[in-house]
């Protein structure tokens, strides 16, 4: 939850539903195709983008329309979100025995939104993603062209969509069904990593029983990226010639998934210009590493913000002399490797040193952002109670955990 900022408004019904969505029963995800059964799915949407379902992690859909999406073949494809278009098209597509097992039934899918659409440059489709949060495993799917199978372009494919998937649903195990006859995708997905973990049997007209491999990666280990050499985080006052790199990491959806923060050049010059120019209390500080911008973390006396104190008052005791704190990693490629919280760690450090009458530092965090709290617990954060917070994100629950470390009785 933010002081400064100003939600653009209130939750589409869209919204309200896919905050709704519980993931179906394991049993539902019974697949011919080794993805998901395809069950009947809402008929006429005509032809709209339907918003995928994000589940309890989820980030507003990113369309890699300007190339910057996974490399697959040649190109860049762009995945996006299925429409009928795409189901349509899929419903087309005949694989050569045995794999006409994979053919389409024809029958509208259960579930249009957790797939995504994976189209080349001039906009053909190229095959299709399923994904579907399961406790803390992603449920993957996908299928290639007829045409463009046996070519020895699965691998990337698959790879394609693990690397989409990565930033919306976070680095977790990842799980698939595939029918145990075929070898050829059995052998890829080993190649990938993945190892069986059981099997099951499913019957289907027409095919009778067919049995299944289910099969798991576990969740990938994060490494530091390349450019990210440093480990010292330095900090320099946001300035208003920052202004544009700032608006660019509020458009990124990882960022907007929680920030929920306007993003044109008037609105980022509303909330952040009067702190720049030391007009309001607050401070907006931009993390470096080797110089480079890389992050943002805004700091306040809770004093100076009586109405957020008091969404806080109910929930935890808020000290004289409490502060807060909220931040952001700009490229979603720096997430995930310990820099936000070393950030965090860096700013709480600096805070006693910069405002000696602080006595502790409170943040609360929107439950379902628990790679946020996640950071605050390393950065040495305890949780210290929780409670209902209208969040940043209409289409969140109000639940947030609130965090706090005192001043170390030697600073
Ligand atoms: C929140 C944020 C600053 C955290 O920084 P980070 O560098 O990505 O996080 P860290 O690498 O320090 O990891 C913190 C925890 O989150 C987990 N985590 C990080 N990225 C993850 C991902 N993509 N999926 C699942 N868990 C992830 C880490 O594994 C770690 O938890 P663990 O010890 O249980 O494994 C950063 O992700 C971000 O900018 N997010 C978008 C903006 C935002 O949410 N701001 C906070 C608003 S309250």
């Amino acid at each position: 939850m933010a002081w400064t900022r100003r939600c653009p408004s209130a939750p589409t019904d869209a919204e309200r539903t896919r905050a709704e969505t519980e993931p179906p029963p394991p049993e539902e995800r019974a697949t011919r195709q080794g993805l998901v059964r395809l069950l009947p799915r809402r008929q006429g949407n005509g032809g709209k983008r339907i918003p995928p379902d994000l589940g309890d992690t989820g980030v507003p859909w990113e369309n890699h329309a300007d190339g910057a999406g996974p490399a697959f073949g040649a190109g860049a494809v762009r995945i996006e979100p299925a429409d009928d278009a795409m189901f349509q098209e899929h419903d087309a597509w005949c694989y050569d025995p045995p794999y006409d097992f994979y053919d389409s039934d024809g029958l509208p899918v259960k579930n249009p939104e957790r797939f995504f659409a994976a189209r080349d440059d001039d906009g053909t489709l190229v095959g299709f993603y399923f994904f579907e949060l399961h406790d803390d495993a992603l449920f993957y799917g996908f299928g290639l062209r007829p045409d463009l199978t046996g070519r020895g372009l699965g691998e990337r494919f698959v790879l394609a969509g693990l690397e989409f998937a990565r930033p919306i649903y976070g680095r977790r195990r990842v799980t698939l069904h595939v029918a145990a006859f075929n070898e050829r995708v059995i052998r890829l997905y080993q190649r990938l990593g993945f190892t069986e973990t059981g099997r099951h049997t499913e019957t289907f007209d027409g095919y009778g029983a067919v049995e299944f491999i289910d099969m798991e990666k576990p969740a990938e280990h994060r490494r530091r990226p390349a450019g990210q050499r440093s480990v010292t985080v330095t900090w320099r006052r946001l300035d208003e010639p920052d202004f544009a790199l700032l608006r660019g990491w509020l458009e990124q959806p990882h960022v907007a998934r929680w920030w929920n923060h306007e993003t044109t050049s008037e609105a980022v010059h509303r909330d952040f210009g009067p702190a720049a120019r030391g007009e309001e209390p607050s401070e907006d500080f931009l993390a470096l590493l080797d110089d480079r911008p890389v992050g943002l973390v805004q700091r306040c006396r809770l004093a100076d913000y009586p109405e957020y104190r008091d969404d806080l008052a109910p929930i935890v005791d808020v000290p004289a002399g409490a502060m807060s704190i909220d931040y952001l990693i700009g490229e979603p490629a720096q997430t995930g490797h310990g820099l936000g919280t070393r950030m965090i760690a860096s700013m709480v450090a600096r805070t006693w040193s910069d405002h000696p009458e602080a006595t502790c530092v409170v943040v609360p965090v929107v439950a379902a952002n628990r790679v946020s709290w996640r950071a605050l617990e390393k950065a040495g954060l305890r949780r210290v109670g929780q409670g209902p917070i209208t969040p940043d994100n209409p289409a969140d629950d109000p639940l947030h955990y609130v965090y706090r470390v005192d001043r170390p009785s030697t600073s």
